[in-house]
C-alpha cells in the first residue's frame, strides 16, 4: 500500500481552476500530496478548495510566459522542485463553442491556430523546461502530460452533427495537432531525462461528460464501446498511478483511458 501513498509527493499542476484540474487538485490533496495549483483564471471553486485543504496553494500564472513561470518557480521552489508536474492546462473547445476557433480548415484563422499552439504546446514545453529541469537537477520526478484521443486519431465529424445548431461545429485542427505534438515532446524528454530519473509519460484521455448538448452526448456515447462518456472522477486512478511509485518503471509511454474509443 506504500506505493499508493502520495504524502511525500508535491505536485505542480497547471489548469488547476478548470473542470479536470479542480478534480485532480482535490483528489491529490485527499491522497496527502502537497499541491501547487496554477491557472490563468482564479475562480471561486479553486479558492474554496484552497480554503478546504491546507495542502493546496493556488497561484495565478500564465504558462505561456517564461518570465511568469520562472518567477513563480523561484518563489515556490527556490533550490528544490516538485516531485510531480501535471501539464493539464490547455485551450479545448466544447461542441457548444461558437467563436473564432471554430472554423472549417480552409478558412481557419491563423491567429486561433497560434493562440492554441501557444498554450497547448509552448505552455507544456515551458513548464517542462522550467519545472522539469529543476526535477532533473535533483535526479527525480514524474511529468504527466495530458493529451487526448484527438492527438492519436482524428475527431469523428459524425458525432458533431446536430440539426438544432445553426452553425456546424468542427473540432479545431490546432487542438488535435497540439495534442499530438506533446506526445512526442514526452517521448523526447523521457529519453533525454531517463538517466536523471525523471519519468515523462502521456495520459491520453477520452471525452468527459460536462454539460454538453444532449445530441452530442448521445452521438459520442454511441461511438464509444462503453456506450457513455467518462465521469469526472474516472481519470483519478491514472493520475495516482503516474504520480506515485506504482509507475516507477514507466517512461515515454502513452496511457490511454478512453472507454475503448481508439480501439475501433
Ligand atoms: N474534458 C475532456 O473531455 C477532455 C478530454 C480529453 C483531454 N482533455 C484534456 O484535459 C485537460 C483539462 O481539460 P478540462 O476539460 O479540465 O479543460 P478546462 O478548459 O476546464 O480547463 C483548462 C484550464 O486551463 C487554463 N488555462 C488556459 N490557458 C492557460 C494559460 N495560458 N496559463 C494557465 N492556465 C491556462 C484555463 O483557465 C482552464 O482553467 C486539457 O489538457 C484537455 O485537453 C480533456
Amino acid at each position: 500500500m506504500k506505493l499508493f501513498n502520495l504524502s511525500k509527493e508535491s505536485v505542480f499542476i497547471t489548469g488547476a481552476s478548470g473542470f479536470l484540474g479542480l478534480q485532480y487538485s482535490e483528489f491529490l490533496c485527499q491522497q496527502g500530496a502537497r499541491v501547487y495549483g496554477v491557472d490563468l483564471n482564479e475562480n471561486k471553486k479553486i479558492l474554496s478548495l484552497q480554503k478546504k485543504y491546507k495542502n493546496l496553494k493556488f497561484y495565478k500564472c500564465n504558462i505561456t510566459s517564461e518570465k511568469e513561470l520562472q518567477n513563480l518557480s523561484n518563489k515556490i521552489f527556490k533550490n528544490t522542485a516538485p516531485t510531480v508536474l501535471i501539464n493539464n492546462a490547455a485551450l479545448d473547445f466544447s461542441p457548444d463553442s461558437n467563436d473564432d476557433f471554430i472554423k472549417p480548415f480552409e478558412k481557419y484563422s491563423n491567429d486561433a491556430w497560434k493562440k492554441t499552439m501557444n498554450v497547448n504546446i509552448d505552455g507544456v514545453y515551458l513548464c517542462c523546461k522550467i519545472i522539469g529541469s529543476k526535477m532533473a537537477k535533483l535526479k527525480r520526478g514524474s511529468i504527466i502530460n495530458i493529451s487526448s484521443i484527438y492527438g492519436i486519431v482524428s475527431p469523428d465529424p459524425k458525432i458533431y452533427e446536430n440539426k438544432n445548431k445553426k452553425k456546424k461545429f468542427i473540432k479545431p485542427i490546432p487542438y488535435s495537432v497540439s495534442k499530438s505534438a506533446i506526445i512526442n515532446l514526452t517521448k523526447y524528454l523521457a529519453v533525454y531525462w531517463a538517466k536523471k530519473n525523471v519519468r515523462v509519460n502521456n495520459l491520453i484521455l477520452g471525452g468527459m461528460q460536462n454539460k454538453q448538448n444532449k445530441t452530442f452526448v448521445k452521438n459520442y456515447s454511441n461511438r464509444v464501446p462503453f456506450g457513455r462518456m467518462a465521469k469526472v472522477n474516472e481519470y483519478n486512478g491514472s493520475i495516482l498511478f503516474l504520480s506515485s511509485n506504482l509507475s516507477s518503471y514507466m517512461t515515454g509511454s502513452n496511457l490511454v483511458v478512453d472507454g475503448g474509443w481508439t480501439s475501433i
